[in-house]
């Protein structure tokens, strides 16, 4: 069984967020369990990491081409270089034209290298028009929703030229979406069968309230049998309390109070205790609501936050890093990012929607209890006796769900049992990764 993953990111070479991390852990175990993995991702001018090139051409309606490889845990990486990733950084205003052209030269590159998978995996929107194209060439392929709120559109006129698909494709029934090529739909309704990052999702996508306009089209894939949610699990060896190499490693409750002591003697804290959280400062995340409830969060923790994004978001925290018990800190800084997790004492993720999240994972892990909203993944991952739950977008019911576990942390030996449990929790990849072999293998049949 060959796959072959087609994403826009693939940690450690390139990374913005959850995806790539997805990305880099699963087709590692996926080969470990027996399958061949090829991931094919942009080969992007500040990638990390000197692929060696192994192939140059010229794909009919792209143009020039190049393909690098580097082969590492048993995958095959590739790294599509187009002029369009030239320029630094991942993602661009563009991007509906630079992934159309990633699109329509993935499977000739594929077929040059004699890579064609039996089974071809695209992830999120930029992955999407590589699934129409499978589906013109008689490949079985899955497409696996990772955020359904970016969806790759542009105005079909304009776009219809870039994407090398007949007249037949581009209708309502196949990408067409309110006058505009909408790339995440081509994945949906092209592929044999469509996954999301956890069984709670792939429920509340078929809601107006989270099908992000794409809602009916999720409610036919059900009905169809061909929509389901395997959640994400989590780089188990990367993410290690008792390993990290970033923070005082421990292996329990006892262990951790020295890393809360360092985090508190780093950002200069106060004896109270600790909520951090570690996120893209966006909508998404909730972020509006931590910052409307920091008043109150204040009066009982110390609150430490690591991200970037959003240009009022982050101004609106920088504002509040005055305050003696808020410390915020930008951008992606992956070392402060573990002595967060291992040192805060509860971790706040108010998602307004989450796929899967993994940093609830993350925290759990390292003993560190999540505040969180009940959405998508959050619910699949955080048990009750673990974690604190909310169900209300709102400041009110996020400081609910904090004085909860106030209360909880002034009961020493329930906390503790918590943590217990928190730390034992299994979120490995060996388990998603099986039920994704399973698929593939419903998907392409017997022969493969
Ligand atoms: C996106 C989602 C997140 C999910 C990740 C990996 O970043 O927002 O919930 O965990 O993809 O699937």
């Amino acid at each position: 069984m060959r796959v072959v993953h087609v994403a826009s990111e693939v940690f450690p070479f390139s990374r913005s967020g959850g995806l790539g991390d997805v990305l880099g852990a699963l087709p590692p175990v996926q080969a470990r369990q027996g399958a061949e993995a090829v991931v094919l991702s942009p080969w992007y001018a500040d990638l990390a990491g000197a692929p060696e090139e192994v192939w140059r051409g010229v794909v009919p309606g792209v143009g020039p081409v190049r393909v690098g490889r580097l082969t590492q845990d048993g995958v095959q990486f590739l790294f599509l270089g187009l002029e369009e990733f030239g320029r630094p950084g991942l993602y661009h205003d563009d991007d509906v034209w630079r992934f159309s052209q990633f699109g329509r030269a993935a499977l000739p590159v594929l077929r040059a290298l004699d890579l064609m998978p039996d089974v071809l995996h695209g992830h999120d929107w930029q992955a999407g028009l590589v699934v129409a194209h499978a589906r013109l060439l008689g490949l079985r392929s899955v497409f696996t929703v990772h955020n359904l709120q970016y969806q790759g559109r542009w105005n079909l006129p304009e776009a219809a030229a870039w994407l090398g698909l007949p007249g037949g494709m581009l209708g309502v029934e196949g990408v067409e979406y309110h006058g505009d090529v909408n790339l995440m739909k081509a994945g949906l309704v092209f592929a044999d069968h469509v996954t999301t990052v956890s069984p709670q999702y792939a429920q509340e996508i078929t809601t107006a309230q989270y099908g992000e306009g794409l809602d009916g089209v999720m409610v036919r894939l059900t009905l169809e049998g061909r929509l389901s949610g395997i959640l994400n699990g989590l780089d188990q060896d990367r993410w290690d309390p008792r390993t990290d190499p970033d923070i005082p490693t421990y292996a329990d409750l006892k262990g951790k109070a020295a890393a809360t002591a360092a985090l508190r003697a780093e950002l200069g804290l106060d004896g109270a205790p600790v909520l951090g959280t570690v996120s893209r400062l966006a909508g998404q995340k909730g972020m509006d609501l931590l910052l409307e409830a920091l008043p109150d969060l204040t009066q009982d923790w110390n609150v430490v936050v690591l991200g970037g994004g959003d240009p009022l978001l982050t101004a609106a925290f920088r504002g509040w890093a005055q305050h003696p018990r808020v410390t915020f800190a930008e951008g992606l800084q992956e070392g402060l990012a573990h002595r967060i997790y291992a040192g805060a004492q509860a971790f706040a993720m108010p998602s307004r929607f989450e796929p899967c999240g993994l940093s609830q994972m993350i925290a759990m892990r390292y003993g560190t209890l999540p505040v969180v909203r009940e959405t998508g993944g959050l619910v699949d991952t955080v048990p009750h006796d673990v974690g604190f739950r909310f169900s209300e977008a709102t400041p009110e019911a996020l400081t609910g769900a904090a004085a909860q576990a106030l209360a909880a942390l002034n009961d020493p030996a329930g906390w503790a049992a918590r943590v217990e449990r928190a730390m034992n929790l299994e979120f490995s990849w060996a388990g998603p990764a099986a039920q994704y072999l399973d698929l593939y293998r419903r998907v392409a049949g017997p022969a493969a």
